[in-house]
């Protein structure tokens, strides 16, 4: 094995084929008493003055994420594509009502340059960045053997190169920044799917892309740990917002259901807790994804299902 080999197995955890002992971080060389002293609050540290980005946050899962972190204490700034101003500014105008910053950052997550105004954006009016939740995305129905190449490629350009500027851009920001800490570390989400998990044939590129996101999120988790930054994910299951329009357009037909029918028939075959679940609900993980709750998860895809994947 040569040298720049053995250094990436190492840097990953696995040499000979079989997990290593991770390499010894300062934290790690504390004592248990000192790691107590550190780690062992049970209180949710305050949110108050940190600020997030949420991408596509101009309706559906982005806006419930928005206003949730908003009301955890968080300064948002709100981003999505120049069609949909109108709905970030609405969802601003509702985070300053709380009594938090919020500011609109237009930006396509697949235009790098854009993707750097929108951070500096948010920097120059909410102070330094603490999370990134890397949100934004579409869907199509496509059969496989007939969606042309183009369809793919957009569906990765916006799905997976997407998140990967977002996150990227943001890790940048948060080491320049300097204030990620062990036991205060910085933030990145990423959103993906059940999808992600089983694929749907009717959604073939859209699930392939969801399970890249994980992949992506998995390697960024192990290559940001040294510079005190978590990054992880969601996976929501059947929300009722566009994305599911989108979905009954595409399937009602073949699958001879009425389109407003679609929605509640999937959450009914496939979910435990049997109903279509709202935005709010998966805000609610991402709030906890985003707090000090959850400052030694990391490389995680987390469902917010009602029960359909199992893990
Ligand atoms: N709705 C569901 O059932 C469901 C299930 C699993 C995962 N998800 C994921 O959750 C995320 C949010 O989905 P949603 O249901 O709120 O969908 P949505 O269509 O309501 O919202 C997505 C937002 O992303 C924005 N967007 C799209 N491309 C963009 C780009 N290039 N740059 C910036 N913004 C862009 C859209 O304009 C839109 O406002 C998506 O990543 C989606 O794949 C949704």
């Amino acid at each position: 094995m040569n040298c720049s080999t053995l250094r990436f197995v190492r840097h990953a955890g696995m040499r000979h084929g079989c997990w290593a002992k991770p390499t010894i971080t300062p934290a790690g060389q504390l004592s248990r008493q000192a790691i107590g002293a550190t780690y062992s609050s049970l209180s949710r540290e305050s949110m108050d003055g940190k600020s997030v980005i949420v991408t596509g946050s101009s309706r559906g899962i982005g806006k419930a994420i928005a206003l949730r972190l908003a009301a955890d204490g968080y300064n948002v700034c709100v981003n999505d594509l120049s069609h949909n101003q109108a709905g970030c500014d609405e969802v601003v105008k509702e985070i300053r009502n709380m009594g938090k910053k919020a500011c609109t950052a237009i930006a396509d997550v697949t235009k790098r340059e854009e993707v750097k105004d929108m951070i500096q954006t948010s920097v120059r009016e909410l102070g330094p960045l603490k999370t990134m939740i890397a949100n934004a995305g579409i869907v199509q129905v496509a059969q496989l053997l007939e969606m042309s190449d183009e369809d793919f490629r957009r569906m990765f350009d916006i799905n997976v190169l997407g998140v990967h500027i977002c996150l990227a851009e943001a890790a940048k920001q948060l080491i320049k920044q300097g204030d990620c800490r062990p036991d205060r570390p910085g933030k990145l989400l990423a959103a993906t799917s059940i999808v992600g998990f089983k694929a749907f044939p009717m959604l073939p590129h859209y699930s392939a892309s969801k399970w890249a996101v994980r992949g992506l999120m998995e390697a960024y988790a192990m290559d940001l740990a040294k510079h005190h930054i978590t990054v992880n994910a969601y996976a929501p299951g059947i929300v009722g917002t566009n994305m599911w329009d989108v979905i009954s357009d595409g399937v009602h037909g073949p699958m001879g259901l009425e389109r407003d029918k679609v929605t509640g028939a999937f959450a009914h075959n496939m979910t435990a807790l049997d109903r279509v679940s709202v935005p709010e609900d998966v805000a609610k993980l991402v709030s906890f994804l985003a707090s000090s709750d959850s400052d030694f998860v990391t490389g995680q895809t987390q469902l917010v299902d009602g029960g359909i994947v199992f893990t």
